[in-house]
């Protein structure tokens, strides 16, 4: 058995970790990256002041699920105003990470344009240049701080892009558990749920090995227990410490893996249904599991692990877990038809995430519970 893993992130993990980024960023100019709300929890402002003069550029209205109808103008004004920066510090949720990705990959001409066209033709490039990242995750969830992917969205097109580079790796994650303590049930469920799919994503996964199931299989077994606590218990230190930690597995996990068909399924959840990543990628993993199950004896063993032998009671109790959750598990109860459904998952076994996914169904099969 020969195995690899590599993750290039430099990753400070702690209560408080927070304050490092004085220290990291020492001499340097900063370019801050963070989302709408970020000034009325006084996290500008604690990062103005941690930060001091090295702050020159704040950016603060990343939206959900970053969209090139926005991120085009964000692009040129950050190249024009802060293209002298040092580094690029994100602050938020995958969506405040990703979105940082896309800026600090300078285009020749500074133009977002060229940035996209680059991405639709699908082939590798070297950017003309390109800045430092440090991804500060304010949610449990994202794994977007120890990857180098970024999903950017046109809506208008009902398209996604995927940035990857060699670039898009942040130089360093700051994960403080202390930054999740304000997240509200409904955004701390959906992004835990994330983080189970990145997990399960891993194991189910042909780029799988034993070193990112031993992260994947840690992280489900702490977001299983943890979840439904600090749902009730949003306050709680040390359960906000565990699934910040489960999350940071789960990433590392997927971060030499990739995503697999339930996160293939959820971006067309997301483009024609409107569901937050979280749920999207979420509610199909007992239907996903099923589909799983039995192509591959070392696959098996490893989801075994988490979930016993039985399939029917592996599937059973994560249908009752999404369900404490509040979640739905059916496509039919997001308005979506048993055929739209099963054309649905066919599409998504054929996208780039859907690949890697190791039960690849014969055309005619019919997914259990779809
Ligand atoms: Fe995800």
């Amino acid at each position: 058995m020969t195995a690899r893993f590599h993750n290039p992130v430099d990753t400070r993990f702690g209560w408080g970790s927070l304050l490092e980024l004085a220290d990291i960023t020492a001499h340097q100019r900063v370019a801050l990256v963070t989302f709408p709300e970020a000034r009325a929890l006084g996290l500008v402002q604690r990062l103005a002041q941690l930060l001091g003069e090295r702050l020159v550029y704040v950016i603060e209205d990343v939206q959900p699920n970053p969209d090139v109808a926005q991120l085009s103008a964000t692009y040129e004004r950050f190249w024009q105003q802060a293209g002298d920066c040092d580094v690029v510090v994100a602050v938020g949720g995958g969506s405040a990470i990703d979105t940082a990705k896309a800026l600090i990959v300078g285009t020749e001409s500074g133009h977002f344009d060229e940035l996209l066209a680059l991405l639709a033709s699908g082939q590798p490039f070297v950017p003309a240049r390109c800045k430092t990242l440090i991804a500060v995750p304010t949610t449990a969830g994202t794994g977007s701080e120890v990857t180098p992917w970024a999903t950017i969205w046109d809506a208008l097109s009902q398209k996604k892009y995927s940035l990857h580079l060699e670039c898009t790796w942040p130089r360093i994650a700051i994960i403080d558990p202390q930054l999740m303590l304000t997240v509200p049930a409904s955004v701390t469920v959906s992004t835990g749920l994330d983080a189970l799919s990145h997990a399960l994503e891993s194991i189910w996964n042909v780029n799988a090995n034993p070193i990112s199931d031993t992260f994947a299989v840690a992280a489900i077994e702490d977001i299983l227990q943890c979840l439904p606590l600090l749902r009730h218990d949003l306050a709680n230190q040390e359960l906000r410490s565990r699934m910040a930690l489960a999350a940071l597995k789960a990433g590392l996990a997927f971060s030499n893996t990739k995503t697999a068909l339930a996160h293939s399924i959820s971006y067309e959840m997301t483009l024609r249904h409107g569901l937050p990543h979280g749920i999207a990628c979420s509610f199909t993993l007992p239907l996903v599991l099923g589909l799983a199950w039995g192509h591959d004896a070392t696959r098996d063993r490893t989801l075994q692990r988490v979930f016993g032998p039985d399939l029917d009671q592996a599937q059973r109790q994560l249908r009752e877990f999404l369900h404490e959750l509040g979640v739905k598990t059916e496509f039919a109860d997001y308005g979506v038809t048993a055929a739209d459904s099963q054309a649905m998952v066919t599409f998504a076994l054929q996208g780039a995430r859907g690949k890697n996914f190791i039960g690849r169904l014969a055309r005619s099969e019919t997914p259990r519970g779809a």
